[in-house]
């Protein structure tokens, strides 16, 4: 491959990002490509810092403009010093969440002008956008529940340090970001496919793979 694939996970808390980017990248890697994932808010260490005040219950109590401002900030170091050089190599790059998420939470979720949010996007980032999108579809309830049993799990000592900034919003939110993700599908079709979370680990995990084989071509 001469130049890489860049792929994202889009979708709510809880809708099975993590799990199945992992699953993903395993089975792309045993195939014999190299691949590489990352997450945002995150993926270098200031971009990491960044995320620490968007996400963890007292980072802080920002307006959607500003959380805006910080999060094209950490994309734009982590495009540049991690992503862009992965795909330069010829890596496939898996992240967790990208600008699909900025527009649905800040856009659609906190009522910030979605004009403003493409403004950001093309002075920070230019035309740069995913070469696939998993759009991961479940109704909210469904997926805070899920997200609540795993964050419970990890038993964080430090109460102010729970990455559950946003999982605590109201469920109109929750819901506005659903609406928000599958607007964002319809609009770029060629680029994003919305898969049904609800369904068992496996059945995800299949329709996933199978449009990334498509994509690679077999
Ligand atoms: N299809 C599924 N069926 C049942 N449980 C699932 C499914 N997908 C994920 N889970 C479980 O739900 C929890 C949340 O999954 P995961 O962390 O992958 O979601 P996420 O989208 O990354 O969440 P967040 O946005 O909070 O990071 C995990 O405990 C995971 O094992
Ligand atoms: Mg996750």
């Amino acid at each position: 491959m001469d130049k890489g694939v860049f792929i994202t996970f889009e979708g709510g808390e809880g809708s099975g990002k993590t799990t199945q980017i992992n699953r993903l990248a395993e089975s792309l890697t045993h195939k014999g490509y190299k691949v590489i994932t990352t997450r945002e808010p995150g993926g270098t260490p200031e971009a990491e810092k960044i995320r620490d005040f968007l996400v963890q219950r007292e980072g802080g109590d920002w307006s959607p403009m500003a959380e805006c401002l910080l999060l094209f900030a950490a994309r734009e170091m982590h495009y540049n010093r991690i992503i862009k050089p992965a795909l330069d190599e010829g890596k496939i790059v898996i992240c967790d969440r990208f600008t699909d998420s900025t527009r649905a939470y800040q856009g659609y979720g906190h009522d910030l002008d979605l004009n403003k949010i493409e403004q950001l996007k093309l002075i920070s980032l230019g035309d740069v956008e995913a070469d696939i999108t998993y759009i991961l579809d479940i109704d909210c309830k469904e997926g805070l529940a899920r997200s609540g049993r795993r964050l419970s799990a990890t038993q964080i000592n430090n109460e102010a340090q729970r990455e559950d900034r946003f999982e605590n919003l109201d469920t109109s939110f929750h819901e506005r970001l659903r609406q928000g993700f599958l607007d964002i599908a319809k609009n770029a079709p060629q680029r994003c496919h919305v898969i049904d979370a609800s369904q068992p680990l496996d059945d995800v995990e299949q329709d996933i793979f199978e449009i990334m084989l498509t994509k690679l071509g077999g």
